[in-house]
């Protein structure tokens, strides 16, 4: 088990911290997102627990984590397979499981959230584990698009708290999005931007605004061509390829909305919606909505825009 350096004084409060290491890290949400950043932070050598509500969903999440692993050791260590073995070990042994939270925050740094995207089940953990985690530790959530001073509002560590929101899948993807809040101190925020370095990842700040800025760009964009099509003004095919070609894009938005899952984004675009209803960037799209009502969601359950095998 690593140890936790807390390099604080007894004469200086939690947010006054001179220096703040993160070593261990809680992370709740065994899904997705959570097991990937379970999986990166193992790997960069941080001592993980990891939180979810069952001991199925977890040794699901373990058995991810380890295949994942094994593919990122095929391709680093090809020509010696044994050390390839002997990482997989190494990290497996820096992540344990539980399925109570409040039980294992007691020594850890940092607690990252990545659960269900609902305020209320956010804001009913995170005011639990305010009860019981030691003062130091920093709580981060990595929300989508829910705002994070929403999140933090049910605990009394405002100062302690900000976004960590990751990309998916977490292994392979650089960025991390570091979001401040007014009320987030200069302190939480550089150490989540030293905690985001540490993992191997590239840190940009933004501010607690909605989307903060891939998805605020990203959710628009897709959107829109969806009303561009949906106006007759391109194929779904045409539109994607021009993305590509003439924008250097990787995948085209339609492409990308049956990546990312069209129910995710509706959710996302009627939330700002909702909060901004004059905005046309944040106006629902009536194709969009017929698809998710008619269960075609994306890659995920086998047909979006286009069929997947
Ligand atoms: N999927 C993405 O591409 C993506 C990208 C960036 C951020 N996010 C955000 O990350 C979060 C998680 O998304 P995901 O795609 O990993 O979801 P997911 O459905 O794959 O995983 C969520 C996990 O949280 C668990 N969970 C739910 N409530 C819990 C609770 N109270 N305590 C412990 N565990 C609980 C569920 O059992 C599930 O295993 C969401 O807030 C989402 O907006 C998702």
């Amino acid at each position: 088990m690593a140890f936790v350096t807390r390099q604080f004084s007894r004469s200086f409060s939690s947010s006054q911290a001179l220096h703040h290491t993160i070593k261990h890290v809680t992370v709740i949400g065994g899904g997705l997102m959570g097991a990937g950043i379970a999986q990166v932070a193992a790997s960069t050598g941080h001592s993980v627990v990891l939180v979810d509500t069952s001991a199925d969903i977890l040794n699901k999440s373990a058995k991810g984590i380890e295949n994942s692993l094994k593919r990122v050791a095929k391709k680093k260590f090809a020509e010696k397979p044994e050390d390839g073995e002997a990482f997989v070990q190494k990290v497996l042994k820096n992540v344990s499981t539980s399925t109570d939270a409040a039980s294992v925050v007691h020594g850890t740094d940092l607690v990252v959230e990545a659960i269900v995207e609902n305020l209320k089940v956010k804001q009913d953990l995170f005011g639990a584990l305010d009860k019981v985690a030691p003062e130091h530790t920093i709580f981060a959530s990595n929300t989508s698009s829910l705002p994070i001073a929403d999140i933090a509002s049910c605990t009394a560590r405002l100062d302690r708290f900000g976004g960590l929101h990751f990309f998916n899948p977490v292994p392979m993807m650089k960025l991390v999005e570091v979001i401040k809040t007014p009320a987030t101190s200069q302190q939480t925020f550089d150490a989540l931007l030293e905690f985001s370095k540490a993992l191997g990842k590239h840190p940009v700040s933004c501010k607690d605004t909605p989307g903060f800025i891939v998805n605020r760009l990203l959710v628009p964009y897709m959107l829109e061509a969806v009303r561009l099509h949906e106006r007759g003004h391109g194929s779904k095919e045409d539109i994607d390829v021009a993305m590509k070609l003439g924008a250097g894009y990787p995948m085209g938005p339609f492409e990308l909305l049956d990546y990312v899952g069209l129910d995710t984004s509706k959710f996302i675009i009627d939330g700002w919606h909702a909060k901004d209803p004059d905005n046309p960037l944040f106006a629902p799209s009536p194709l969009l909505n017929k698809l998710v009502s008619e269960g075609k969601l994306g890659k995920k359950t086998g047909e979006g825009f286009y069929k997947h095998k």
